[in-house]
């Protein structure tokens, strides 16, 4: 990856338990928590690095600073999904659109700030899932 960011310090164990879980066939959503600046986005950075060097897997980041409705978390996804994969979304692309727009194999996608979402994020991602694992049959994980 093109990013250059600071080594990871002392979160071998998260690197690894992290990385283990999204590996299983049967994980297909993680969920990092902890409070504000303790690195959790550090530490998805470098899941998402490991998991692109040791599996193949597509990493799509999506920044949700700065979205707090369903709609903008929406675009947000839709921006990102179009940036890494090359592809063209609609302006007012719905989940299925978007989900069918992400290619075959693994793809990681990290919702990085999804806590500031307060909308019906869960059912977005729950839908993003079903539409996934229905419609492409990879996985997706988060
Ligand atoms: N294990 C680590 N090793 C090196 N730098 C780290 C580590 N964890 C965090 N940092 C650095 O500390 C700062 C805050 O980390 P980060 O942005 O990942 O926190 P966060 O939990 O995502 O915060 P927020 O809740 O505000 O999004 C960043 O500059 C990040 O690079
Ligand atoms: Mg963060």
């Amino acid at each position: 990856m093109a990013r250059q960011l600071p080594p990871l310090v002392g979160r071998d164990t998260d690197l690894l338990t992290l990385t283990a879980q999204l590996c299983r066939s049967d994980t297909h959503l993680s969920t990092v928590t902890g409070p504000g600046g303790v690195g959790k986005s550090r530490l998805a950075a470098a899941v998402a690095d490991e998991m692109t060097r040791l599996n193949s897997v597509t990493v799509a980041v999506v920044d949700l600073h700065g979205a707090t409705t369903a709609e903008e978390a929406l675009r947000a996804i839709a921006d990102s999904v179009v940036d890494n994969f090359g592809c063209l979304i609609g302006e007012r692309a719905n989940v299925q659109e978007i989900a069918e727009k992400v290619p075959d194999g693994d793809v990681l996608l990290i919702l990085d700030g999804c806590e500031q979402v307060t909308e019906n994020l869960a059912l977005m991602v729950r839908e993003l899932l079903s539409w996934h694992n229905e419609v492409i049959s990879p996985t997706l994980k988060a």
